[in-house]
Formats: structure tokens, sequence, C-alpha cells
């Protein structure tokens, strides 16, 4: 029998300040009840033990809002409770998302001590002008002393950039960018500035940079990339292969997960039936609850044509046929396949469907006109 892979996935929507471009659901707050809440995270872990006793950890990841304010003992013991429960999958990929300013002593070492194998680091900027425009509680030199940390302390590691702020030049942008490239991160995320309604940016009226701009930039970026041993293999993700991310390609390719925590969700496949489980924000108060809901294979089809097209491989017919049990090409507008075809958007064959150079500019306009 072989037993599935599963992905954890623990959020932490604790932040010590709003960024004033943020649209993720976060609570700044003084006197977090950190144990009470990880002793309630256990227990979630011990939920989903008995609902799916037998998998195999292929992956966890504690994102945020910033889970490098959970103290690392902390860490550690959701790791340990999570790993008695579950096997593990031979290099399971056990990465935290974590604010450059560290909040305990020796926080990197602590990090891998505890048992995370991969940092991802949000840098976010590389001068201190647009570190303090995107409201960033760090600056440059916090910045790098901790992208040496990171580096010292961990083989497997990413940062997170964002570029396309709104007076931002293609020239600086390159100059970012190649000092980016030659720290020596195995993987790197880079997201253009997005302003969305109810943030602070959007309150203020900022407006993103020009949309032609923008998208001389992303290409320039994929193309310097390419160029520097770091190939495009999702829409903002950047990396070899062997370093690609385990727990967000379990996103993209429709894969088990299980989310712990407060506005944390989960995608899970029972007895062929599709599982979205949500956990809404409630008034702060713990326990949170869940919210299950089947989704319809029509519904999880959707799900994984949105999320596939972002891989630059594309995804995988009879690997969709799998997981959903509907045929690709039977579920897809295939008149409107065969004109972004004929555009040179996608490439369509027998055994994928993939967005072009040309289509990954366009993504949210082609899985429009691919859905039924
Ligand atoms: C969950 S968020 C935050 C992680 C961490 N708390 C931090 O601030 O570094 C993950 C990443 O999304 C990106 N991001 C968040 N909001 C964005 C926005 N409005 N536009 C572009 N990228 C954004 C940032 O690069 C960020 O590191
Ligand atoms: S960007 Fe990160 S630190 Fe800033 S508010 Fe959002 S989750 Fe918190």
């Amino acid at each position: 029998m072989t037993i599935e892979p599963l992905a954890i996935y623990i959020h932490w929507p604790y932040c010590k300040s709003k960024c004033p471009y943020c649209d993720f659901f976060k609570r700044v707050q003084k006197n977090v009840p950190q144990e009470e809440i990880i002793r309630f995270y256990l227990k979630e872990l011990d939920f989903y033990h008995r609902l799916l006793p037998e998998r195999r950890i292929c992956s966890v990841f504690f994102g945020g809002g910033t889970p490098s304010l959970i103290a690392p003992e902390n860490v550690n013991r959701l790791l340990e409770h999570a790993f008695k429960l579950w096997e593990s999958a031979a290099n399971a990929e056990i990465s935290l998302e974590a604010n450059p300013n560290s909040e305990y002593p020796n926080m990197f070492r602590q990090l891998r001590r505890a048992g995370i194998n991969r940092l991802s680091l949000g840098v976010q900027a590389l001068n201190d002008n647009d570190l303090r425009f995107l409201g960033r509680t760090h600056n440059l030199r916090q910045a790098l002393h901790s992208i040496d940390e990171v580096l010292q302390n961990f083989e497997n590691h990413s940062m997170d950039l964002i570029y396309a702020r709104p007076t931002q030049t293609l020239d600086d942008w390159q100059k970012e960018l190649e000092q980016a490239a030659a720290f020596g991160f195995k993987h790197l995320s880079l997201y253009q500035l997005s302003i969305e309604e109810g943030t602070l940016f959007y309150k203020k009226n900022v407006h993103p940079l020009d949309e032609d701009d923008a998208a001389t930039m992303y290409n320039h970026t994929v193309d310097y990339l390419r160029l520097h041993n770091y190939p495009r293999y999702e829409i903002s993700n950047f990396a070899p292969l062997e370093y690609e991310s385990v727990h967000n390609k379990c996103y993209w390719e429709g894969g088990d997960y299980i989310g712990i925590g407060e506005s944390a969700h989960g995608r899970l496949k029972i007895n062929n039936k599709f599982y979205a489980v949500d956990n809404p924000p409630t008034t702060g108060a713990f326990p949170v609850q869940r919210h299950k809901e089947i989704l319809t294979a029509e519904e999880r089809a959707e799900e994984l044509l949105i999320m596939g097209l972002r891989l630059q491989k594309g995804i995988d017919k009879s690997r969709f046929k799998n997981l959903c049990g509907l045929d690709f090409d039977g579920f897809i507008n295939q008149t409107n396949a065969a004109d972004l075809e004929r555009l040179g958007l996608i490439i369509n064959n027998k055994q994928c469907l993939a967005a072009t150079d040309a289509g990954f500019l366009l993504l949210d306009n082609i899985i429009a006109r691919l859905c039924p």
C-alpha cells in the first residue's frame, strides 16, 4: 500500500505592526497568549492525525503573519509532536518564514536546532528608502545581518523581495536583482507590488507602477535569473529543480495539506471526496472553529487549473484526472484554448497545458478563458 504524502501548514497570524501593502489576515496585539495557542495547535495536530492516521509528512510550513515571533522551543514542540504522530518522508522540507529583525537571541541558530531546515527571509527591499516606504520595521543593515545569519545556519533558504514599487526604475531593480542573485540563496520569491483594497496604500491612493513598466521588469527578471541559475518554476518563484519549494508545490500541484491556526485552510481528498477546510477569523478567542465543505469534482478541477497554470511546466493532464476524476480536455473551454494557442499564449499537447513566456503576463486572463 502506498502511503500518501501530507503537507502541514501552521499559521501564525500575529505581527508586530501592519505593513501598508499587506492584505494577509493578521493581528497586531500585545500579549499574544502563545502557550494557549501552542496547546491548541498540538490538539489540532491530534485531530488531523485521528482523521488521517496513515500519512507521511512531506513538508511543514510555518507561515504568517510573522511566525518568527513563535519562540523556537515552541516551534520544536510542534515539530516533535507532528513527527511523533506521523512518519516523515526522506528529506521532508520544514520551512519557516522569518522577518529580518529577530525577536530572540541567536534566533536563526535556535530555529535550525528546533528542526527548521529551510528558512524563508522576508527582506522585501535592498535599500533603506524603499524599506521605509514599505513600512518595514527593519532597515538594510538589519536585513544584511539576517541574510548572513540565514546563510550561515541553513543549507536551504529563500528570500522574498517586492518589486515594481511606484517610483522604482528598471535600473534600480536590476541593481537589487544582481545583489539578490549573488547572496547565494537557493530560492528566490519575487513579487510585484499589488495594491489591495483595504490596505493603507489603497486608502492613501498609492498607485502601482504602470502596467507596461511592470511587465518589462517581470520579463527582465525572468531572463536575468534564467541566466544566473534561478529558472522560473512558478510565476513568482525561481530556483533550480532540487530547491523548488516542496510545500508550495503541494498547493500548485493539488496535493493534500492541512491548515492549523486562525485563517489557515486545507485541502484533503479522503475516500474520493474533496474537502476544503477553512478556519475563519474569530473574535480572537481560542479554539478556532474549523469549517468543512465538500467540493464537487468541477470545483476541484477549477482550483487545479487556477493553481497548476502558475507553474512553468503547467498542468499534467493525467495527474489532473487522477486528482479530480475529470478529463482535462473535456473540462476546459476548447474553443478558447485553440485561440490562446494560436496567439502563442499557451502550449497545449497530449500530456500537458502550460503558459508560454508571453502567456505568463496574461495568466489571470488565460485562466478565465480556459474555465468552462
Ligand atoms: C505572508 S507574506 C509575509 C511574510 C512575512 N511576514 C514578511 O513580512 O516578510 C509573504 C510574502 O508575500 C509578499 N507580499 C505580501 N503582500 C504583498 C503585496 N501587496 N504585493 C506584493 N507582494 C506582497 C511579501 O514578499 C511577503 O514576504
Ligand atoms: S507583510 Fe508580513 S509583517 Fe507585514 S503585516 Fe503582512 S504578514 Fe505582517
